[in-house]
């Protein structure tokens, strides 16, 4: 990183400058750690448009180009050439394994997927039908309760093994609130079967017959764990680097991120994207929600389109929309309703000038709801998948977070525009 340039601001006649840095790929930034200091200024950016919360080694979007890289390698060779326990690695180490480093990795990930058995109890003070995001923020905060040997993170090996037990524990405490909603009991995981098809195993499988995932289906879903892994400092991402960055557990950290992705602005948008599908209907209704969602009197916004990043498009979704076709192929679904109205839908709102002009095109979560769908899970369930992959970025975020010698507690200011000073009346002189 090089800070040769400086960018100059001149206030109330007093210039001050500040070093430009420089990345390996993005846009530029302009340093301005010192303006309180200097000026007695803060800068004001409500939604962090134009600013840089941090340095990060892991995620790079360009959104002009539509292009995803994790650890510098493009979302697409990932997709195709790795599964997701290997970009996993990726993310957490820094590099992809060798086959002996993935082989290791696969096994110690294996050792930890079991929940402290006394967990299960937390399942039964949920109502059967809680949404499960409620279940999972609940469960992922108490592991808190039930690892206390390693949370000193000043100590890489505690970090790892809080790491390595997110990492492994989340599918089973998935699988968990999938069955607990449906009444079924729940699965062990299996030490036979990979990381992918072992949660298939806890979510699909009965203690009444041998399940076996359907490689098919297991290779479209371990992808579309890849695509969510990692996305630089979206919402929950930053939730769970302000979280830890007054020295909270990773446990309360990732609750709190999931409690952020549940938005449907954010991760919940898959769920929302396929109710809002099964509410248009039919392709002759797309016209109707098409103009709801250009009308400035109507809340309404078409789910699963627009990002405050990509403007081109987002890789994740033409990624999303081709393991969809694959899978509703291998289910025979490919007339699937649903999907031929996400596609005329597509194609209808990349034509209107309104998303033109705003740059709105289909993201991660427009195909994601489809493809989970027809995989058998079922909507309520969308943002647990999305949290469940998710939860290796945050906690590698997490991790590069509190290793970082510049790293303090987040603390921003505000622009106070409420009342000015004033004395507190008696009561009886109170309007
Ligand atoms: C994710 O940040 C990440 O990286 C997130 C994510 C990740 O991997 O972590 O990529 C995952 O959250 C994907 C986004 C999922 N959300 C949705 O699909 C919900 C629908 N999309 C919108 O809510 C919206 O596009 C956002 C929240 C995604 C982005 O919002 P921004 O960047 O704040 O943009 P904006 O809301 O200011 O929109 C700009 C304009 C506005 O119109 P004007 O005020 O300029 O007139 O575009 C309009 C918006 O009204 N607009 C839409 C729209 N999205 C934006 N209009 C209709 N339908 C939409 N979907």
């Amino acid at each position: 990183m090089s800070t040769e340039r400086t960018a100059t601001l001149t206030v109330d006649g007093k210039t001050v400058e500040f070093p430009v840095m420089t990345g390996t790929h993005g846009p530029d930034v302009i340093d301005i750690r010192t303006l309180g200091g200097k000026t007695g200024l803060f800068t004001y950016d409500s939604g962090f448009l134009s600013t840089a919360s941090c340095k990060s080694n892991i995620t790079f979007i360009d959104g002009d180009k539509g292009e995803l890289l994790y650890r510098g390698y493009p979302i697409e060779q990932l997709a195709e050439k790795c599964n997701f326990l290997e970009v996993a690695y990726l993310l957490k180490n820094g590099e992809l394994p060798n086959a002996g480093q993935k082989a290791d990795f696969e096994t110690t990930i294996k050792r930890h997927t079991m929940l402290h058995d006394q967990m299960t109890k937390f399942y039964s003070g949920f109502r059967r039908d809680a949404h499960p995001m409620a279940v999972m923020v609940g469960v992922v905060g108490a592991l808190s309760a039930f690892y206390h040997e390693a949370l000193d993170f000043s100590d890489a090996e505690h970090r790892s093994i809080s790491i390595n037990r997110l990492i492994a524990k989340l599918p089973t405490i998935v699988a968990m609130a999938y069955k607990y909603n449906k009444g079924e009991p729940f699965m062990y995981p299996r030490n036979d079967l990979d990381y992918t098809a072992n949660f298939m195993h806890m979510m699909f499988g009965t203690p009444c017959e041998k399940y076996e995932p359907n490689p098919v289906l297991v290779r479209a879903l371990d992808v579309i764990f890849t695509l969510h892994a990692d996305h630089e400092q979206n919402a929950s991402t930053s939730t769970v680097r302000l979280a830890g960055s007054s020295g909270a557990n990773p446990f309360a950290c990732i609750s709190a991120g999931i409690a952020c992705l549940w938005g449907p602005a954010h991760g919940g948008a898959n769920e929302a994207c396929l109710n809002m599908l099964e509410e248009i209907g039919d392709v002759s209704r797309v016209n109707e929600y098409i103009a709801r969602a250009k009308d400035k009197n109507d809340s309404f916004k078409l789910m699963g389109f627009g990002h405050r990043v990509y403007k081109n498009f987002d890789p994740r979704a033409t990624l999303m929309r081709k393991v969809c076709n694959e899978v509703l192929a291998e289910l025979g679904l490919e007339n699937d309703r649903l999907f031929k109205l996400a596609m005329e839908l597509e194609k209808i709102a990349l034509e209107d000038e309104y998303f033109v002009e705003k740059k709105l095109y289909p993201n991660v979560d427009f195909y994601s709801g489809i493809v989970q769908k027809a995989l058998g899970i079922p909507t309520s369930m969308f943002t647990c998948i999305f949290a469940l992959a998710r939860t290796v970025g945050w906690i590698t975020q997490w991790e590069e977070m509190i290793t970082d010698p510049e790293y303090k507690i987040g603390r921003p200011r505000q622009l106070y525009t409420g009342a000015a000073r004033r004395d507190v009346p008696a009561i009886a002189q109170r309007p």
